[in-house]
């Protein structure tokens, strides 16, 4: 009686072990900043922005600057757009951007950036990344 007890708990309790790992994962998300809900990232031609979107009005003028997920996008002329992350390598504040220094200030701590991505000032010792941006007629490719 114990033993056909201990048998039938061990292989309750062995398929929950074999199991859990499985549901946690499930339940994980993808981690990677591959989330296709929101980001129209297809993993396969990088984030796309609808230039037409309400969302992305400023670009509309050169000069104009607009977040898409932890990017700064801004248009530096006509025909050009420049894509780098809007996360501060100092102490990870949202950097904008200022058309008439042509540069990416944080407003934290007062570093600035280069729209290279390059550290003008610190306290900032890090460049932004920087992301290739393909402009498609008013679809731009962000990878
Ligand atoms: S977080 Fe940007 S300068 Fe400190």
């Amino acid at each position: 009686m114990e033993r056909r007890k201990f048998f039938r708990n061990f292989a309750v309790g062995g398929s929950l072990l074999l199991t859990a790992p499985m549901l946690f994962n499930s339940c994980s998300g993808d981690e990677s900043g591959g989330d296709n809900n929101n980001n129209n990232n297809n993993n396969t031609g990088g984030i796309t922005v609808d230039l037409n979107s309400s969302d992305y009005s400023a670009l509309k003028t050169v000069g104009g600057f607009a977040y898409k997920d932890d990017i700064i996008i801004i248009r530096s002329t006509d025909t050009v757009y420049l894509a780098l992350s809007k996360v501060c390598t100092h102490s990870n504040c949202t950097v904008t951007y200022n058309s008439t220094t042509k540069d990416i200030p944080c407003p934290c701590h007062g570093s600035k950036f280069a729209t290279t991505g390059a550290v003008i000032n610190g306290p900032a010792a890090s460049p932004l990344k920087v992301y290739s941006v393909k402009v498609n007629g008013n679809t731009l490719t962000i990878s």
